[in-house]
């Protein structure tokens, strides 16, 4: 499933080829991506939105007089939701309208306040098309980073013959599948830790920490996409990955510790976002510990630091961390980065309970030796994206410095 867990708004405007949008719809969540459809007024009027509702299984969102917000989904809410925006098909009002950034239907407020890639499937009359106003508007968009994905030429539902038909669905579904791909690590091995560790106490009990994965399983997924052979090894999570991705599941420090040990010889690069354990039982309790009334003590030892060890072991190897934090962050992470003598670390602040663990979104500082990025709250699929390109980035002056394997193996390729 090429677009899985990727959160796709299919937009449809007013022309004829929106029928066919709804088998783009079924093939995109065929594909694994979850789909929330917004209908323009006038679209309303070729395809109903309760076809769309049926199809996506959400409530379509739809201008209706004037007010944006229906069912809850406003069009800030949408933007922030949205990995991708696709269009189609999108009419040559529509186009006019987003060259003008105007916003008086929901469809156009949210291309104004999402952040990431719109993609615009223009269907028309072939005369239409081939008008210097569409021409000089479609310019406009993909000057300020629109994808324009079409048309085809041929038959025209008006009779016509030439430029101006929307792109198949099949045509559609690929091109939203290769936005998701890239190839910044194509045949890199690329090993990342992700999700908590337990430390027994006794048979029944164990010391964890409230990480759930997403951000290492995203970390992977986004990896993947770019190309890269991914190992991910987890510990105790619910989280599930693309079948392409190497999983190893283990349960405590001392299990991650030997698994990655395992696994970093031919890495490229190691990813530390596991939320591994600072300490763990000295004596782990053969029985079940009875409950009495006195006071129970547990002696801990210090676990063995992972990124540090694999940074002794491999000093030419990249090696990124993450530090969680809940005050100084920035001042912290850079204490780490120096101790762990790592190429970069990733800071959260975990303290908020809409961001950081458990939650579906992050904001963080990629902090490196010589340089720091904020990146505000987002989605970690789409912070997983950010954080890599930042990571390619910094490797190419990494190869400078230490004519790392990495990108020896990149310029071969
Ligand atoms: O899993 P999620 O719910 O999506 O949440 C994501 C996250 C909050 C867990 C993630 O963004 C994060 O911050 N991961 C690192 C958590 C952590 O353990 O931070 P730390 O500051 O205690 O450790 C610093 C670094 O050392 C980390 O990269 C950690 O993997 C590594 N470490 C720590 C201890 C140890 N024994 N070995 C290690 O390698």
């Amino acid at each position: 499933m090429t677009l899985r867990n990727k959160q796709i708004v299919i937009a449809v405007t007013g022309g004829i080829a929106a029928y066919k949008t709804a088998q783009l719809v079924r093939e995109a969540q065929a594909e694994g991506a979850q789909v929330r459809v917004v209908m323009t007024a006038s679209a309303t009027s070729f395809v109903a939105a309760k076809t769309f509702q049926a199809l996506s299984g959400n409530p379509v969102a739809i201008t209706d007089n004037g007010l944006f917000d229906q069912a809850g989904m406003d069009h800030i809410a949408l933007a922030r939701w949205a990995d991708l925006i696709v269009i189609a098909p999108a009419s040559a009002n529509s186009i006019a309208k987003l060259t003008h950034g105007e916003a008086d239907e929901l469809l156009y407020a949210l291309c104004l306040a999402h952040q990431g890639a719109v993609a615009v499937a223009p269907a028309m009359n072939q005369q239409m098309w081939s008008n210097a106003a569409t021409q000089e508007n479609l310019k406009h968009l993909a000057d300020r980073g629109f994808l324009i994905w079409g048309p085809a030429d041929g038959a025209q539902a008006c009779g016509e013959v030439g430029p101006g038909r929307m792109l198949e669905v099949t045509a559609l579904l690929q091109l939203m599948i290769r936005q998701f791909e890239n190839s910044a690590f194509a045949a890199q091995h690329i090993l990342i830790t992700a999700g908590p560790t337990h430390e027994a106490i006794d048979p029944v009990r164990y010391i964890g920490n409230r990480s759930s994965g997403k951000m290492g399983f995203a970390l992977a997924e986004a990896a993947l996409a770019a190309g890269a052979h991914v190992t991910l090894i987890a510990g105790p999570t619910h989280e599930t990955c693309n079948s392409r991705i190497r999983l190893i599941n283990v349960v405590s420090a001392a299990e991650m510790h030997h698994a990655v040990f395992q696994q970093v010889d031919d890495c490229d690069l190691f990813i530390g976002c596991a939320a591994v354990a600072d300490y763990r039982l000295t004596d782990v309790a053969s029985e079940k510990i009875k409950k009495s009334d006195n006071t129970l003590c547990l002696e801990l030892t210090p676990t063995a630091d992972i990124l540090s060890d694999v940074k002794q072991a491999k000093p030419t190897l990249f090696c990124v961390g993450f530090a969680a934090e809940t005050e100084h962050t920035i001042e912290h992470a850079s204490e780490k980065l120096i101790r762990k003598n790592l190429d970069m670390i990733i800071a959260n602040n975990v303290s908020c309970s809409d961001q950081g663990f458990n939650s579906d979104y992050n904001s963080v500082e990629i902090i490196t030796a010589d340089n720091q990025e904020s990146i505000a709250r987002m989605r970690k699929t789409t912070l997983a994206i950010k954080i890599l390109d930042a990571i390619h980035k910094q490797l190419i002056n990494h190869k400078e410095k230490s004519n790392v394997r990495f990108l020896k193996k990149s310029h071969s390729t």
